[in-house]
């Protein structure tokens, strides 16, 4: 029996469970074009408001990683596991810059595909072309064989792995079917899948500065990703931590590029960044079987020494850590943004104080805007943090006096202060396979 986009899209609409036949129909009309735009958002919709169970969910997963190429890293004769971690993004979330070198300074392999920024979050690719000459869209040759000399590569989507991905993801960016478990589970992995991973990390990021707002919805989708990616073959497991505030003290692609070179040679550490990346890596590791210490890979140099090849193998400088301030591009305008009253920083507007570096130039509006690596924040305050009037809540460096100044008023009402302040945790939850 022949089968009808429209009748797939009914049974959905009406709460009924799909068949891999259908699932399979849909994505390969998705891919080769011959459903349309309208048929694949009504599509999108219905799961949006009815769902999939998990073998949906592992089928839509399968078919859309086979909807292009699957890079196979088994003719590069690698003496170690093929690991990566994805994080659903943040502010100041940079840690896959020092999280990568670090697992291969241990004995991992690290192909990362990342993003640019979305909304307010901020992209890792973004923040590595803000490196002079570094090529974040090698071809597949050259990633292949910097993750073999190296131990990793950072880099960006290419066209060729999941394309049925990109055609779903931008009709759901238009149709407000974003917000999805079963699609974001399959979105995500679908990508990782292609990239021929052996295990994954995933860092399910909660709070006021991440997509799932609440712990409830954090759950559900490292549950839901957890699952499916076992379900699929790939073994998994997620961490819930806390987007209350900004990760780290830096915000903005040159300045979090700055912070991370920083953190590797073992200065400057904050705690919470310390704790994420390490507690991240043990993970990797684990998940991976490897033994060796991530500790001992950071406080060595030895992380250090991969980054730095990294960069100069994807085309960077080859002496970046020597002359950072030489390279990374620096905003003309700096300014504190200072408090106007004592106490303790007690909550931050997480999302608010990403969004006024986007609108300082350091995100986008839209997805043909570009970036200025400059702007951003250094030295943001962190919750529990004791204040006086008078004293940087954060530095502030823009392009200008004027955006540089509506940035101050921004980030000076997204930070509470009060008589109390809480740290609070930066490890959530952890979420294994069941
Ligand atoms: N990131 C993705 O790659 N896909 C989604 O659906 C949401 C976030």
């Amino acid at each position: 029996m022949s089968l009808l986009p429209q009748e797939i899209i009914r049974r959905k609409r009406n709460g009924e469970t799909l068949g891999d036949d259908e699932i399979n129909f849909m994505v390969a009309g998705l891919t080769g074009g011959a459903i349309g735009d309208g048929q694949i958002a009504a599509f999108a919709m219905a799961v949006y408001f009815q769902g999939m169970n998990m073998a949906e969910r592992v089928t839509l997963t399968r078919a859309m990683t086979a909807s292009g190429q699957i890079i196979d890293w088994s003719g590069l004769d690698l003496p170690g596991p093929v690991v990566d971690k994805h994080s659903t993004g943040g502010v100041g979330d940079k840690v896959s810059l020092m999280l990568a070198p670090i697992v291969a300074a241990c004995g991992g392999f690290v192909p990362m595909i990342s993003g640019r920024g979305l909304g307010h979050t901020g992209g890792t690719l973004d923040k590595l072309d803000s490196i002079p000459g570094y090529n974040s869209t090698p071809d597949r040759a050259l990633f292949q064989s910097t993750v073999r000399a190296v131990g990793c590569a950072i880099i960006g989507q290419t066209g060729d792995l999941a394309p049925a991905d990109g055609r779903l993801y931008a009709i759901r960016d238009v149709t407000a079917t974003v917000e999805s478990i079963p699609l974001i589970t399959a979105s995500i992995l679908s990508k990782k899948l292609a990239a021929g991973l052996d295990c994954l990390v995933m860092d399910v990021k909660t709070g006021s500065g991440a997509f799932a707002v609440d712990m409830e919805m954090a759950r559900e989708l490292a549950e839901s990703i957890v699952a499916v990616a076992n379900g699929a073959g790939l073994r998994c497991r997620a961490l819930i931590t806390d987007m209350n505030q900004v990760l780290g003290r830096n915000v903005g692609n040159a300045l979090e590029v700055a912070e991370a070179l920083t953190f590797l040679q073992n200065e400057n550490l904050d705690p919470r960044l310390r704790e994420i990346v390490l507690t991240l890596a043990r993970e990797m590791l684990d998940l991976a079987g490897l033994s060796a210490d991530p500790e001992a890979a950071l406080t060595s140099g030895r992380a250090l020494e991969v980054f730095a090849r990294m960069v100069s193998q994807l085309g960077g400088p080859a002496d970046l850590v020597e002359n950072a301030i030489l390279y990374l591009p620096r905003a003309p305008v700096s300014k504190p943004c200072v408090a106007t009253r004592a106490g303790m920083i007690s909550a931050m507007d997480t999302r608010t104080i990403g969004v006024a570096v986007l609108a300082m130039g350091g995100g986008r509006r839209d997805a043909a805007d570009t970036i200025d690596p400059r702007v951003g924040l250094t030295d943001v305050c962190a919750l529990g943090d004791r204040i006086e009037v008078g004293q940087p809540l954060a530095m502030v460096h823009g392009g200008d006096e004027n955006s540089t100044d509506a940035a101050i008023a921004q980030i000076r009402a997204a930070i509470s202060i009060d008589a109390k302040g809480i740290p609070g945790d930066i490890i959530l939850e952890r979420v294994d396979a069941s």
